[in-house]
């Protein structure tokens, strides 16, 4: 994979995952395109970056609005003359808890930002990629994009599309020379259990910054997050998955057998479907598969 001289745009590359990516690509030689919603955290993150010698640019940007990432991928192509690639990293925890707990507001929160986000930011780096003859995107998914997640409804939803939404764009854009991979962490020591912090900041949400509640730190959701792995370890493997082009980029190989468990009941399931004497007989019809080589 080529990084020297080449540009990258990093959405919520302020904090967390995403900064991590940002630093771990600029020391691999990219130029890096900073934009988040927090207009504090993205300062220090780009004092933190250019003290490691890495060329940055920032703009405070709300991936639910499609005129941000106008500018975002102007800001990339004025400043450095082609954008090459896009990590897809902005994103919310939601609200975890049970069904009834969460209204329609708290689902369209969720889905703004970490599945029509990551879409609209396709929709504006692509054309510039295509132009600039390659590079790639990273859609930041979960393992909760490996599998439905209990109490985190609107989290699962956002998450298993974004892993569903790479393996298309990996197949459909593999003929410009653009790498799509998926990136499914478990747990990452970030501010993501705080992610209500940034809704007041969303566009089309009405909480006001005094009504944002926060979860306990004690709480089990809290707990988990920040016992999670080094964010800077999610940095270097991204570089690191990139470089054997990847598609699907796991950062906790200890959650293999827990995917092999679901891989195994899907599995199981068609072998009911082909011992089924309603739909059995269809089990020899040849077929093309999509699957991202
Ligand atoms: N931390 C984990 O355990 C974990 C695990 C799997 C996947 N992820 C995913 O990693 C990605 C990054 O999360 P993180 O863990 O670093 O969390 P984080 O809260 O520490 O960082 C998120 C960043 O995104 C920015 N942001 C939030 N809403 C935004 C918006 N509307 N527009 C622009 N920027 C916005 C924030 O300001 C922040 O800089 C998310 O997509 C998350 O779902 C996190």
């Amino acid at each position: 994979m080529e990084f020297t001289n080449r540009t990258v745009l990093v959405s919520g590359g302020a904090e967390g995952i995403g900064f991590a990516i940002a630093k771990a690509l600029g020391s691999s030689g990219m130029n890096v395109v900073l934009g988040d919603i927090n207009e504090q955290a993205l300062q220090n993150a780009l004092t933190k970056l250019s003290g490691l010698g890495i060329n940055c640019k920032g703009l405070v940007m709300d991936v639910v609005k499609p005129e941000d990432w106008q500018r975002a991928v102007a800001l990339a192509t004025d400043q450095y003359g082609a954008l090459h690639a896009l990590i897809n990293n902005a994103g919310v925890g939601g609200k975890p808890g049970p069904i009834e707990n969460n209204t329609l507001a708290d689902w369209q929160w969720c889905i703004d930002v970490n599945l029509l986000g990551v879409v609209q930011g396709m929709q504006a780096a692509v054309p510039h990629i295509k132009r600039a003859g390659g590079g790639f995107v990273v859609n930041v998914a979960s393992m909760a994009g490996m599998m439905g997640v209990p109490y985190g409804g609107e989290y699962t939803a956002t998450k298993l599309a974004v892993a569903g939404l790479s393996e298309a764009w990996a197949v459909e854009l593999a003929p410009f020379d653009i790498h799509v991979a998926a990136l499914c962490p478990a747990f990452v020591s970030t501010k993501i259990h705080l992610s209500e912090r940034n809704r007041a900041l969303t566009h089309g949400q009405t909480t006001k910054a005094e009504e944002i509640e926060l979860p306990d730190p004690d709480s089990v959701m809290s707990q988990v997050v920040t016992n999670g792995i080094d964010p800077d370890l999610v940095g270097q493997r991204v570089v690191e998955a990139l470089n054997a082009k990847e598609h699907y980029i796991f950062t906790h190989p200890n959650y293999r057998a827990v995917v092999q468990q679901r891989f195994a009941a899907i599995d199981a399931a068609f072998a009911r479907a082909e011992s089924s004497p309603i739909v059995g007989h269809l089990s020899s019809e040849p077929l093309d598969a999509f699957v991202p080589q």
